[in-house]
């Protein structure tokens, strides 16, 4: 039996389709049963990784858990859920990202914060360190839909984004075949810029989709709508050092799962209704 959290999200739900298909036993622990439209077979339990008191019956007879994290959010938990997680799993893939430290309050900072608590368990663990995701681009869907257009400032910043099925892949075959104790650091296979990415997304939609420069000002603001504003600046800051260092192309999914890593054009392909 594994248990996956952030099972209605974007890599964990990927997740559930992977080992679900495999023929695995799979349980998924959210938040609402009601909405999480998991496929049939699967188990859904109702619990808050906020709440370790929420998790009993989500941990009852799991051998292992893809744990995707709500990051910050839920960091006040992490020490009493790592632990009953691995006090109950055999084995724990932790979904972490590329460049985790240990900076309080920081993104990155919960997850070198949660990779430290689970190796101090002792638990047998893989982490599956993800560079940008492509799903991020789901944030232009809206003005793609209404406006035909993507706004951003970071118009150079080269991102080798990932399609949420790769960095699911990786920790699936890290779970069947038992791959522990690695550190796998995963991106997409090609480095792209905003408005290279813009274009591919008007070729596939077969619609025209012009890529526009919004000023920091503007940028700042947008970012203050879905994040704590004492986060805004640091992940501004964080965004400016990778636009000056772009995001490597990594060949870990191709080794992982043999297969080569979905192309931002293939992602765009999969989430074609989003943005039409
Ligand atoms: N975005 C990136 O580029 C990137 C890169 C590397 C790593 N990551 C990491 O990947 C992880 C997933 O990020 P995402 O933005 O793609 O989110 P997501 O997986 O699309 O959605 C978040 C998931 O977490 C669940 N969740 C939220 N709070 C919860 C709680 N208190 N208890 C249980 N489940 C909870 C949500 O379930 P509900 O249905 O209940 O809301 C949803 O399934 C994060 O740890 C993030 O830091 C992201």
């Amino acid at each position: 039996m594994i248990l996956i959290t952030g099972a209605t999200g974007k890599v964990g739900r990927a997740a559930v389709d992977q080992l679900h298909e495999a023929g695995v036993e799979v349980r998924a622990l959210v938040r609402s049963p009601e909405t999480a439209d998991l496929p049939p077979g699967v188990e859904v339990v109702r619990g808050d990784l906020a709440d370790p008191g929420s998790l009993d019956a989500a941990l009852d007879g799991v051998h292992a858990v893809f744990l995707v994290w709500p990051t910050l959010a839920a960091d006040a938990a992490a020490p009493v859920v790592v632990r009953r997680l691995a006090e109950q799993a055999q084995h724990i893939v932790y979904l972490s990202a590329i460049g985790a430290d240990e900076r309080a309050g920081a993104v990155l900072g919960s997850h070198g914060y949660l990779e430290r608590l689970i190796d101090e368990t002792g638990v047998d663990r893989t982490f599956v360190r993800a560079g940008g995701f492509a799903g991020n681009d789901l944030g232009w869907a809206e003005s793609i839909r209404t406006e035909g257009v993507v706004r951003e400032y970071y118009d150079a910043w080269r991102r080798s984004v990932i399609h949420e099925r790769d960095i699911a892949a990786v920790g699936v075959r890290a779970l069947l075949e038992g791959r522990t104790g690695t550190t796998y650091e995963v991106t997409g296979p090609e480095s792209l810029t905003a408005p290279q990415r813009a274009r591919i997304i008007a070729e596939v939609l077969g619609a025209p989709v012009r890529f526009e420069q919004m000023s920091r000002e503007q940028m700042l603001a947008e970012m203050a709508t879905w994040m704590p504003i004492g986060e805004v600046n640091d992940a501004l800051a964080g965004m400016d050092e990778m636009t000056a260092q772009p995001e490597p192309v990594l060949p870990t999914v191709v080794e992982v799962t043999g297969g080569p890593a979905r192309t931002y054009r293939e992602w765009v392909a999969d989430h074609l209704a989003d943005f039409r």
